[in-house]
């Protein structure tokens, strides 16, 4: 199975698989996550479920799920009163203990309020996903006001990491979030603590927030991995 095929089994798996009638529902961002929204617009189309109100993380998101048909709701409606039972989301790296980065797709924002306002939480990633530590591979996306910049830059720095802009590909100059942000892509040359990480950053003036995801103070993230395998197979961890 190529990629492409296998982000478009996991997405679907996970939809069918976890996804029942009424749920409160967090939809995340990237190539994988979409496969899981689509395959919702055909079971809400076929009649297989219904009653979902759901909590989209992105413009992608939410423009596939009205694309769909697929009621959207804010967090802060009274349809979901600022919590949700199930989010299925992508990642872009995944430890052995299941913590993760994200943010690849520039989402991180509203995919973590998703994450940490669920009571389950489903991750699809194929298998390339996989590290044995977090942020040194794929870069660690910092979301930071445009005033933060620098500031932001050399206190990240200081925490050993190499920081880089992300500019955008048919634009001139940085990407812009859909909160009107910049993104700091940072890597670290060794192994860090992402808990200790994640809170560590978020404290640093002018910082939104971090692509770690390891869960709110208090309570680990627990989330359920469906990994991928590039020879078809599929596993589920937890
Ligand atoms: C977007 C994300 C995505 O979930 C992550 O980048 C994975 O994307 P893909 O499924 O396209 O590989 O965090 O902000």
């Amino acid at each position: 199975m190529d990629q492409a095929e296998i982000k478009q089994t996991l997405g679907r798996a996970a939809a069918e698989g976890l996804v029942k009638s009424g749920m409160k529902l967090g939809l995340g961002t990237g190539s994988t996550a979409i496969h899981a929204v689509r395959r919702i617009g055909e079971l809400l189309s076929q009649g297989r479920i219904s009653g979902l109100r759901v909590f989209p993380t992105s413009f992608q998101t939410r423009s596939e799920c009205e694309k769909l048909g697929i009621p959207v709701y804010s967090l802060n409606s009274p349809e979901l009163g600022g919590g949700l039972d199930l989010t299925i989301d992508g990642a872009d790296e995944v430890d052995p203990e299941n913590r993760l980065v994200k943010g690849g797709g520039g989402a991180l924002l509203i995919e973590k309020l998703a994450a940490y306002a669920s009571a389950s939480y489903a991750v699809v990633a194929d298998e390339t996903k996989l590290v044995e530590h977090l942020g040194i591979a794929f870069p660690l996306p910092v979301e930071v006001i445009p005033e933060a910049r620098v500031p932001v830059s050399r206190s990240l720095e200081k925490l050993g990491a190499a920081v880089v802009l992300r500019e955008a590909l048919r634009k001139a100059g940085p990407v812009i979030t859909e909160h009107g942000n910049l993104l700091l892509d940072i890597r670290f040359r060794e192994p860090v603590d992402p808990e200790v990480l994640e809170g560590e950053i978020n404290a640093i003036p002018g910082v939104v927030e971090n692509g770690f995801f390891t869960g709110p103070r208090g309570r680990v993230l627990r989330p359920l991995v469906y990994i991928g395998r590039a020879d078809g197979r599929m596993e589920l961890r937890d």
